[in-house]
C-alpha cells in the first residue's frame, strides 16, 4: 500500500519523532511504499487568512495546496503522529487540513448533507499524552480527542476505517516503557495492512 505518515512535531530528537522512525520501519519492512510528511521540517504555514479562505470559496486551490494534496491522494492510507497540545493536534496539523482538505477533493455538501471524497482504506492516528490513563478515562477524554480526527475530520471526509492509539505518561515514562512503546508501534506499521 503506498502509505503517507503526517507527524507534527518541532523537535527531532522528540520521542515522537522516534515514533515516526519506527513506524515508518514497520512499514517498510511490511513492503508498503512511504512517504514522510514532516510540517515542521517543511515550515508549513499553518494559519488560513482571509485571502486563503476566498481562494478556497472560489475554487482556486494555490500551487503550495495542490503540492499537499497530491500527496494526500497519492497515498492509499494514512499514518497521523503527533503529541497532545490542549486536548487536540498541534496548531500546524490542524491548519494542514484547514488548508488542504478542499471541498471537491476532500468531501462535497448536497441537500442531502456531505459525502466523504478520499478514498484511503486506512488511517492510523498516533498520539503521545502528558496525562495518565486514569486521568484520562475519568473524565472520557479519549472520546472527546477522538471526535475531532474521526467524526470531525477523517471519517467525515469517508475514510471507513480510523484507529486512535494514544500513549499515556509520556515526559515520566522509563526508558524500557518507551522502548515497548516503540516496538509496538513499528508492529503497527508491519500489520497496518493485517
Ligand atoms: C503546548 C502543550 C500542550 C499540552 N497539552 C496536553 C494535554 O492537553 N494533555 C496531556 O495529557 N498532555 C499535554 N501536553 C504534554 C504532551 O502531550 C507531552 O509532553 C508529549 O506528548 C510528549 O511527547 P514528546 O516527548 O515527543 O514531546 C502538552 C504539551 C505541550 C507542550
Amino acid at each position: 500500500m503506498r502509505v503517507l505518515i503526517v507527524y507534527a512535531h518541532p523537535n527531532p530528537n522528540s520521542f515522537n519523532h522516534a515514533l515516526v522512525e519506527h513506524c515508518q520501519q514497520g512499514l517498510i519492512a511490511a513492503g508498503h511504499e512511504v512517504k514522510l510528511k514532516d510540517l515542521y521540517a517543511e515550515n508549513f504555514d499553518p494559519v488560513l487568512r482571509a485571502e486563503h479562505l476566498a481562494e478556497l470559496q472560489t475554487g482556486v486551490i494555490p500551487a503550495k495546496i495542490q503540492h499537499e494534496q497530491a500527496a494526500l491522494l497519492w497515498a492509499e492510507g494514512l499514518v497521523f503522529i503527533y503529541p497532545l497540545w490542549w486536548f487536540g493536534r498541534p496548531a500546524i496539523l490542524k491548519g494542514w487540513f484547514d488548508h488542504v482538505l478542499t471541498r471537491g477533493v476532500a468531501f462535497d455538501y448536497s441537500q442531502q448533507g456531505v459525502t466523504g471524497l478520499l478514498k484511503h482504506r486506512r488511517a492510523a492516528v498516533i498520539i503521545t499524552a502528558g496525562g495518565s490513563q486514569d486521568y484520562f478515562k475519568g473524565i472520557d477524554a479519549e472520546t472527546l480527542i477522538h471526535r475531532p480526527m474521526t467524526d470531525g475530520t477523517l471519517s467525515y471526509c469517508g475514510i471507513p476505517q480510523v484507529d486512535q492509539f494514544i500513549y499515556y505518561n509520556v515526559p515520566t515514562m522509563s526508558d524500557a516503557e518507551r522502548h515497548a512503546i516503540l516496538a509496538q508501534v513499528q508492529q503497527l506499521g508491519r500489520e497496518f495492512d493485517a
